[in-house]
Order: C-alpha cells, then sequence, then structure tokens
C-alpha cells in the first residue's frame, strides 16, 4: 500500500511525482499541468482535489481496466450525496455536467505493471467560462477538500476488500449510460446507437441498428 504522503503548494502533475516515488500518495494545492484522458489538459486551480496514488497491487496490463472502473465506483461513492453518477467509462457527473475524473497510467512490465491512479475532482475551484456548459464543481454544496479526500480513502479502502464481480455490479448500479442513445468514439471508429449494458468486464454494449459492438474503451457523448 501507500507508504508516504507528499503534498505540493504547486506541481506539474501529481501523476508524474507518484510515477517516481514508489508506493506513494501525491496531493496538490494546484497544477501547472494538469492531464486528461486522451492527452486532454486537466484544469487545476486552487480549489479543486488533485491527487494521485500508486495502486496498492501490481495488475497485468490486461487487467488494468479494472482499476479504473474501481476508483470511478470509489468517487462516485464518495459523491454519492451529491446525486453524482458515472458515464462509462469514468467519468462522474453530477447533473449531467462533469465535476471529477480518472486518469490511470501504467508503468513497468506487461505482466505486473505498477498502476498510478489520478484522481481529480473540481470542489471549490473557479472553471474557466468555456468548460461551464459541461463541468460543475461542488461550490454550492458545504463540502471541504479534506471531507472529500477522507471519504475517498474509506470508500477506496472498502472497495479494495470486495471481489470483482461485486465492484462491477455496484459500479453498474451507478453507470447513467445504459438506455442512453450515444456515439462513442474509440480510436479511429464512431459508434452510434444505444447503449444496452456493459459486459463482466465493463465493456459497453452498444446496439447501432443490427450490430451489437462491444467498446472497451473510448469516450462517450449522450446524444
Ligand atoms: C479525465 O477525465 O480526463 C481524467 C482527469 C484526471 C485529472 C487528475 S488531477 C490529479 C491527477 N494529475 C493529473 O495530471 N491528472 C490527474
Amino acid at each position: 500500500g501507500v507508504e508516504k504522503f507528499l503534498y505540493f503548494e504547486e506541481v506539474d502533475s501529481t501523476n508524474n511525482v507518484a510515477k517516481k516515488e514508489e508506493r506513494s500518495c501525491v496531493l496538490a494545492k494546484r497544477q501547472t499541468a494538469g492531464r486528461g484522458r486522451l492527452g486532454r489538459k486537466w484544469e487545476s486551480e486552487e480549489g479543486g482535489l488533485y491527487f494521485s496514488f500508486e495502486f496498492p497491487r501490481k495488475v497485468p496490463a490486461v487487467k488494468a481496466h479494472r482499476v479504473t472502473i474501481l476508483t470511478g465506483l470509489v468517487v462516485a461513492k464518495t459523491l454519492e450525496k451529491f446525486n453524482a453518477k458515472i458515464k462509462w467509462p469514468n467519468d462522474i457527473l453530477i447533473d449531467g455536467k462533469k465535476v471529477s475524473g480518472i486518469l490511470c497510467e501504467l508503468v513497468g512490465e506487461e505482466l505486473s505493471s505498477r498502476v498510478i491512479v489520478g484522481v481529480g475532482i473540481n470542489v471549490k475551484n473557479e472553471l474557466p467560462e468555456e468548460l461551464k456548459d459541461r463541468a460543475t464543481t461542488l461550490k454550492n454544496y458545504n463540502v471541504s477538500i479534506t471531507e472529500i479526500f477522507c471519504s475517498f480513502a474509506n470508500n477506496f479502502a472498502e472497495v479494495l476488500n470486495l471481489e470483482w464481480s461485486k465492484i462491477l455490479e455496484k459500479w453498474r448500479q451507478l453507470l447513467d449510460t445504459i438506455g442512453k442513445e450515444v456515439e462513442v468514439r474509440a480510436g479511429s471508429e464512431v459508434y452510434r446507437g444505444i447503449a444496452l449494458d456493459v459486459d463482466d468486464e465493463g465493456a459497453l454494449i452498444v446496439k447501432c441498428g443490427d450490430e451489437l459492438e462491444r467498446v472497451f474503451s473510448g469516450e462517450c457523448f449522450y446524444m
């Protein structure tokens, strides 16, 4: 598990530090180069919760998606009292707007990788104007960064003990995507249709006309 906590007023990305420092949990007040999935930037003004930690077990690369799903469940549970839902694969939404994102990065061997888990939660940070129709914060709720972090840690410890099938079941209950009309972009492929369900590894099953497509990773838009 985690053996040390590091706290920075400012850092490029907590994921970068956690990669270098084995078994660490790294928190920052703000990030100058916060990273999102798919090469995007993650806005990281002061007031948000930004942290990364090394997943307590080594994981074969083919199972790394499970870490992302597990973490998504933990964040969604942490924010459940604010009515948070999960948009496949791992965006956390409140009122249809993104409040949190998760970036898992693998380091090392294919068969036994370290997984760096990065979590960003918009708590009281100001969002840039151009994000306000897609993103939200918790500033209308009376909640602090510390409370959220502690609740995350407690929920993480709980979820880590569950079997995979149980994690998937709980994650699926908080998924907002099933039954929706979606467009899913996976690399150069685009799938449009109805999100029917997820399979037992969390892949999204999309009904496109008469075809069923199974999508393992990518980005999903509600139509
Ligand atoms: C996404 O939804 O695209 C993932 C966003 C992940 C952001 C967090 S903030 C803490 C950690 N450090 C980073 O640079 N990114 C993650």
